[in-house]
């Protein structure tokens, strides 16, 4: 605990626990996508799929855990690096200019932060702190097919992919991936990966609102 508290103090620490949980954080997101993409191989692909993920029983509460732990430490070292930057408010425009450095993402990044965490809780009460006695297939087609909630959906997948598009730019600047020669495509593929998330994401509301025969 003593190394790991002492990095955890330092501004280069904290940046490094943001990249690794970020990292994994993104990893669960490329395979809930993946996980929700079944959906547009209709309702049997997509219902198969969830029951096999329950299947897995006591893992999938592990699972779970795993991804509490990395949201908290992912939200809590955020609003610290927040308000340590906001305290070194001089200081960071001398540093951050590197191509990249300053971008919509990174401007929004506490707003679409605290957009992602609002749609989070709202998503769990959706979909997870209920009782599961209608198929997932239902459940996804009835909720986000209401206006009111598929347009909350698409706006905070908007955020996801904006908060995306800095945040896996960021990681490979942590990581020390920072050469004036892969800047640009290192740049362009966190882009590319951003929209493509926002992209297969926001389809699912607006397949629900608009097809007469999604997931049905
Ligand atoms: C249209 C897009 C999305 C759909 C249709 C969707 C669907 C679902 C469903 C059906 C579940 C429940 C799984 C189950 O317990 O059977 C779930 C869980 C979850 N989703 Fe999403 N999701 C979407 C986007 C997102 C995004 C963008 C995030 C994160 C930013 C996210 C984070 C989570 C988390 C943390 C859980 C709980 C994980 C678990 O129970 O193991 N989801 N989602």
């Amino acid at each position: 605990m003593g190394l790991i508290g002492s990095l955890y103090r330092s501004s280069v620490g904290k940046k490094s626990f943001m990249a690794a949980s970020g990292l994994l954080l993104s990893l669960f997101l490329l395979t809930h996508l993946i996980g929700n993409s079944i959906s547009f191989w209709g309702r049997e692909a997509y219902n198969t799929y969830a029951e096999k993920l329950h299947s897995l029983g006591v893992m999938v509460y592990l699972f779970e855990l795993g991804l509490l732990a990395l949201f908290l430490l992912h939200i809590i070292t955020g609003i610290f690096l927040y308000f340590e930057n906001l305290r070194a408010r001089p200081a960071r425009y001398a540093v951050n200019t590197s191509e990249g450095g300053r971008s919509w993402g990174s401007r929004t990044m506490p707003y679409t932060g605290v957009i992602i965490l609002v749609f989070i809780i709202v998503h769990l009460m959706n979909f997870h702190f209920i009782e599961k006695t209608t198929p997932v297939s239902d459940l996804v087609r009835n909720l986000l097919s209401r206006p009111g909630l598929g347009l909350f959906y698409i706006f905070a997948l908007l955020a996801v992919a904006l908060h995306l598009s800095h945040g896996v730019w960021s990681l490979f600047q942590t990581i020390g991936l920072n050469h004036e020669k892969y800047n640009g495509l290192l740049l362009k593929g966190s882009l590319i990966f951003s929209i493509l998330v926002g992209t297969v994401f926001i389809l699912i509301p607006l397949l629900a609102i608009f097809s007469r025969s999604f997931l049905l």
